[in-house]
């Protein structure tokens, strides 16, 4: 997931808390954070309890190391390069949140905490990318290769099970 996202109305336009900030509009960019850091939440959330433990506890012998399959030594050095980034992020995330809560309450806000605020969710949205493209090319291809299709069905149940236990204030 990408640190913006469009809007469904029929005249779709892109929002991202780090725009909504260089205007600067506070409340919109806390808004639009607010709601990105709960999607991360349970992204990160489903990826350490399904998907993860899912890939390490995986026999060895499976990871061959043949055409885009690592081997079991490489899989397990980015799972735990992934959950580094996940710690990452929820940690930075908290602290931005703290600091735009502050910001939000005190207006009108000082250019330098605006762009305090701006860079660290454009350092955020770097590793974020990062991390998204190791995910999409390799963890996420992996249990298709390993496992057999009601284990993959199992594992995308509980992962999209997950993805919707968004906070109540953003239930649909
Ligand atoms: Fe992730």
């Amino acid at each position: 997931m990408c640190l913006c996202w469009k809007t469904t109305t029929s005249r779709s336009r892109t929002y991202s808390p780090n725009s909504e900030l260089a205007k600067p509009n506070i409340s919109l960019a806390f808004d639009l954070l607010d709601l990105f850091w709960a999607r991360l939440a349970v992204h990160i959330r489903a990826e350490n309890l399904h998907l993860f433990p899912a890939i390490a506890n995986a026999p060895a012998s499976l990871f061959t190391g043949k055409g885009s399959l690592s081997t079991s030594e490489e899989a397990h050095d980015l799972l735990l390069r992934l959950r580094s980034d996940h710690d990452f992020f929820m940690k930075e995330l908290a602290q931005t949140i703290k600091v735009m809560r502050e910001i939000a309450d005190n207006q009108p806000a000082g250019a330098k905490d605006v762009e305090d605020g701006r860079q660290r969710l454009i350092i955020i949205g770097k590793r974020l990318e990062i991390h998204n493209r190791l995910e999409e090319k390799r963890a996420y291809t992996w249990p298709v290769m390993i496992f057999d299709e009601p284990t993959v069905a199992r594992l995308h149940e509980r992962l999209r099970h997950e993805l919707k236990n968004l906070p109540p204030r953003f239930a649909q």
